[in-house]
C-alpha cells in the first residue's frame, strides 16, 4: 500500500490536550479488533480513537506467548508516543499472551478480552457450549482458568480455525474457502450438540453472517465486543478519563500490511472510508 504520513487534528495539538480529551489506543494482531472498535465507537462517539492493525504480523494464533508480548509492547509503544490516556488489546490471543506483562510495564489503563465463556454459559439452554478461536487462546493459561472459573456446570466444546484469521485480513468475508472453514470448524461443534458458541476471536464477528448460516437459527453466537467497550468506559469513568468534549472524536487507522488491498479492507470492514497511516 502507499503510505501517508497522518498528523489529524487532534494529535497535532497534543501538547495542549488536558489528558481526558487525548486518544484512546486499540490494536489487534491485524484488522479484527475494528469489530471491538465499532462498539467502542458508538459508546463513546465522543473519544477519539487511534486503531493499530499489526497485519504484517498476524496472524498472532500460532506464536509463542513470547513473541507475541514482544508486539504488543512495541504496539503500546508506538500509540503512548502518541500520547494515548487508554489502551484497548482488541484480540483474545494478545490478552492471554501478554496483559500481564502489559500491566506490569505500563501504568496507564489497559483494557484487555477473554472469550464469552460466562456469559455463554449462562445462556446455554441444554449446556453445551462450542469456542471457535485461535490456537494461541486455546492453549493459554488463561483460558484454562476461564474454563475452571465458568465452565465448570457447562460441557465446552473448543475448536480451533487455523487460517480463518488469514481469510478476514484478506477480506474474504464470503468466498468459498472462507466458508469451507467455517463449515469444518462449526462441524465439531454441532456434532457434540452445542446451542450457544462463542466467537474467542475479535477477526470472527466479521465472518458472524456465514457462522449463523452453517449453524442454523437455533445456535446463538456471543462475543465479546459489546462488554469490552462498557468495561472501557467504566474504566475510563473511574479515573476520571472520559472526553467531555461533544464534538464528534476523529477515528484514526495505522497497519504495516504490504498488501495491495490493506486499505479497502480496512474501510470495508470498519463500513466507511477511513484514513489510514503507515506503522
Ligand atoms: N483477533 C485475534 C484474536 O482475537 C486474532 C489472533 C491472531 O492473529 O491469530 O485472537
Amino acid at each position: 500500500m502507499i503510505c501517508k504520513i497522518l498528523m489529524p487534528e487532534f494529535l497535532s495539538k497534543s501538547n495542549n490536550l488536558t489528558q481526558s480529551q487525548a486518544a484512546i489506543g486499540v490494536f489487534d494482531s491485524g484488522v479484527g479488533g475494528i469489530s471491538v472498535l465499532q462498539h467502542i465507537h458508538s459508546l463513546l462517539p465522543h473519544e477519539h480513537l487511534i486503531y493499530v492493525a499489526d497485519s504484517k504480523h498476524a496472524p498472532y494464533g500460532n506464536k509463542t506467548p513470547a513473541e507475541i508480548t514482544e508486539r504488543c509492547f512495541a504496539l503500546a509503544d508506538f500509540l503512548i508516543a502518541k500520547n494515548v490516556k487508554a489502551l484497548v488489546v482488541a484480540c483474545n490471543t494478545a490478552t492471554a499472551a501478554a496483559i500481564d506483562d502489559m500491566r506490569e510495564k505500563y501504568t496507564l489503563p489497559i483494557i484487555g478480552m477473554e472469550p464469552a465463556v460466562k456469559p455463554a454459559a449462562e445462556a446455554s439452554k441444554n449446556g453445551i457450549v462450542g469456542v471457535l478461536a485461535t490456537t494461541g487462546t486455546l492453549k493459554s493459561a488463561q483460558f484454562a482458568a476461564l474454563l475452571e472459573s465458568y465452565g465448570r456446570n457447562v460441557k465446552v466444546v473448543t475448536q480451533a480455525c487455523v487460517g480463518l484469521v488469514e481469510c478476514v485480513e484478506r477480506g474474504e468475508l464470503g468466498a468459498e474457502n472462507t466458508k469451507a472453514l467455517i463449515r469444518q470448524y462449526c462441524a465439531p461443534l454441532l456434532a457434540e450438540g452445542a446451542d450457544t458458541i462463542v466467537l474467542g476471536c475479535t477477526h470472527y464477528p466479521f465472518v458472524r453472517d456465514v457462522i449463523a448460516e452453517v449453524v442454523g437459527k437455533k445456535v446463538s453466537l456471543i462475543d465479546t465486543g459489546a462488554a469490552v467497550a462498557k468495561q472501557l468506559k467504566r474504566q475510563l469513568e473511574e479515573s476520571d478519563l472520559l472526553n467531555a468534549f461533544n464534538q464528534p472524536g476523529e477515528v484514526q487507522f495505522f497497519t504495516n500490511s504490504s498488501a495491495e488491498n490493506a486499505n479497502k479492507v480496512i474501510e470495508m470492514l470498519w463500513g466507511k472510508s477511513a484514513e489510514v497511516g503507515c506503522l
